[in-house]
C-alpha cells in the first residue's frame, strides 16, 4: 500500500500548482486554466502533499462528461519523481472517474515523453492515435491514449 495520500486540491493550492507547471511542462497552464479545470462540470483535481498539510508536490486534473473523462494534467516534482506517486494519483483518479460513471478515459502526451508512454502503459493505457504538430512549443506531436475503466 502506498504511503501517499491522494486528496482533493483546494483553492489555496492553485498558487502552487502553478508553479509546478511551470516546472513540468513547457506549455504551463496558469491559476485561471488550473482553477477551471477544477471548478468546472465533472472536474476534479486530486493533489498529493509531501507532509500532512505541506505543499503539494504532484496532481492530477480530470474531467468527466458523460461515460468519457479525460486526464487533463499529471506532474510531479521533479525531486519527487520514482516514488510511486502518479501512481497513486491516477489510481484516485481512475477510481473518482468510475465513481462518475464514466468507462472510458483519454488523454493526449507529447511523443517524446518516455517517462509519461511508460508510466501510462505500465497502467494499461493503450496508444490509439497521433496528432502531428499538436503542441506549440516545438511543434511536437502529441500521442493520444486510452483506458477503459
Ligand atoms: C510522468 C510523471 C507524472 C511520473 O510521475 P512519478 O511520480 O515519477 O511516477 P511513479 O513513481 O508513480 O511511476 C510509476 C511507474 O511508472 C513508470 N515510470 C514513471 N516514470 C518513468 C520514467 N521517467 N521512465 C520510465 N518509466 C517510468 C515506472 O514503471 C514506474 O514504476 P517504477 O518506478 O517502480 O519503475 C512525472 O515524470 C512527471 O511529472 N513528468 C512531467 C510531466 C508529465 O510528463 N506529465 C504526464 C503527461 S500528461
Amino acid at each position: 500500500m502506498s504511503r501517499w495520500r491522494a486528496e482533493i486540491a483546494a483553492a489555496s493550492d492553485l498558487e502552487r500548482l502553478a508553479d509546478l507547471e511551470s516546472l513540468c511542462f513547457a506549455e504551463p497552464w496558469g491559476r485561471e486554466s488550473l482553477a477551471a479545470a477544477a471548478g468546472g462540470a465533472g472536474g476534479g483535481s486530486l493533489i498529493v502533499r509531501a507532509t500532512e498539510g505541506g505543499e503539494p508536490i504532484g496532481y492530477l486534473c480530470y474531467r468527466i462528461a458523460a461515460d468519457e473523462a479525460e486526464i487533463l494534467r499529471l506532474a510531479v516534482h521533479p525531486d519527487w519523481r520514482r516514488r510511486g506517486i502518479a501512481a497513486r494519483l491516477l489510481e484516485e483518479g481512475l477510481r473518482r472517474i468510475r465513481a462518475g460513471g464514466a468507462r472510458r478515459v483519454f488523454l493526449e502526451t507529447q511523443s517524446a515523453n518516455a517517462g509519461a508512454r511508460s508510466f501510462y502503459r505500465s497502467f494499461g493505457f493503450q496508444e490509439i492515435a497521433r496528432r502531428r504538430g499538436y503542441y506549440r512549443a516545438g511543434g511536437e506531436d502529441a500521442v493520444v491514449l486510452t483506458f477503459h475503466a
